[in-house]
């Protein structure tokens, strides 16, 4: 997120280097070391040839053995040796290590001041995209509910009709659903005498030109039916028993009226997968003299 990988691969290289470089000065103090005792007993070697052994004793430069020059010779190469380790190799140091520690521990202060900063921004800026997703969900997106009149065996019409007559069941319908989108199959549509007063009607069918009122919009599937309700908070799936079967998978909420009776029917309602929904309202009613029936009212949720 940070591009982390990048800067701890730079910090180790530079660990790395100083790690080196230590190793590089032990290895050098050890060899100006052995060279200093190769000196000692070079030198110690010389003297005994010439003093000794007499070799060379006719060798003289300015009345003094030769020995003397190959050991001021040797010396002068010692020196040149330990001053190339501690003079001009002074850059490794303790005082190089330090600096080199001190640089090395200021660029992770300023690494880690960066990513604090970065951090701080990316936080803000999740921050923000959240509360932009929840007022999307919670202003934008639609609740799609599908609403339905059902009997014991999903039984829902008959030649084009509803089978039964349930005053409280309309009556709901016209409350939940008043002011919505309300979208249908064109033989839900069909089997209206006429629109409803004050929803917005969505008719899906496959026909080219087909005929409606001039406020029923006509589409020609389920999802130009939704697009076409997408500044409904709530719109509603009223039928029929096609339109049902596609909007089950996506809807997110069903009111359904459940007629407790078995009818002969030719349309159905599809079974409601309880891994799917979750009932979250239930209320049963006596049938009375406006209600041929007993029936539920049950509101289901996506889980
Ligand atoms: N009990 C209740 O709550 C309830 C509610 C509503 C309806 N109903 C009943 O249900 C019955 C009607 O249901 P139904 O299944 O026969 O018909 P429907 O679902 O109302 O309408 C079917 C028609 O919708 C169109 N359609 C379906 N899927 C489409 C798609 N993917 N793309 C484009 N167009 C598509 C086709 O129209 P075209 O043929 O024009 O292409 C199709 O013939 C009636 O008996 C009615 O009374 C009951």
């Amino acid at each position: 997120m940070f591009g982390k990988k990048k800067t701890v691969s730079a910090i180790d290289k530079e660990q790395l280097e100083l790690l080196e470089n230590a190793q590089k000065r032990i290895k050098q103090k050890k060899r100006l070391f052995i060279h200093f005792i190769l000196f000692l007993i070079g030198s110690l070697l010389l003297i005994i040839c010439n003093l000794v052994l007499g070799i060379g004793k006719e060798y003289t430069l300015f009345e003094k053995d030769w020995f003397i020059y190959a050991i001021l010779l040797w010396g002068f190469f010692f020196i040149y040796h330990a001053f190339n380790v501690f003079i001009t190799h002074k850059f490794m140091g303790k005082a190089w290590e330090k600096e080199q520690l001190e640089k090395l521990v200021s660029k992770q202060q300023q690494r880690i001041e960066k990513l604090k900063a970065e951090f701080i921004k990316e936080e803000a800026s999740i921050e923000q995209s959240e509360t932009t997703n929840k007022t999307k969900t919670s202003k934008n997106t639609p609740e799609l509910t599908i609403i339905v009149a059902a009997a014991e065996n999903n039984a829902i019409g008959k030649d084009n009709q509803l089978i039964w007559h349930l005053s409280d069941d309309l009556k709901r319908f016209k409350a939940l659903t008043n002011g919505h989108h309300i979208i249908m199959g064109r033989k839900t549509f069909e089997s209206f005498p006429k629109p409803l007063p004050n929803r917005t009607h969505v008719v899906i069918t496959r026909q080219e030109n087909y005929p409606v009122p001039d406020d029923v919009i006509v589409v020609n599937n389920l999802d130009d039916a939704i697009d076409a309700s997408k500044n409904d908070p709530q719109p509603f799936i009223i039928g029929g028993g096609e339109i049902y079967k596609q909007a089950m998978g996506i809807a997110d909420k069903i009111e359904l009226t459940r007629v407790h009776e078995n009818f002969e029917a030719d349309t159905f309602f599809p079974d409601i997968d309880e891994t799917q929904w979750k009932e979250v309202a239930h209320s049963l009613h006596d049938k009375d003299i406006n209600n041929d029936y007993e029936y539920s009212f049950i509101t289901y949720k996506r889980k």
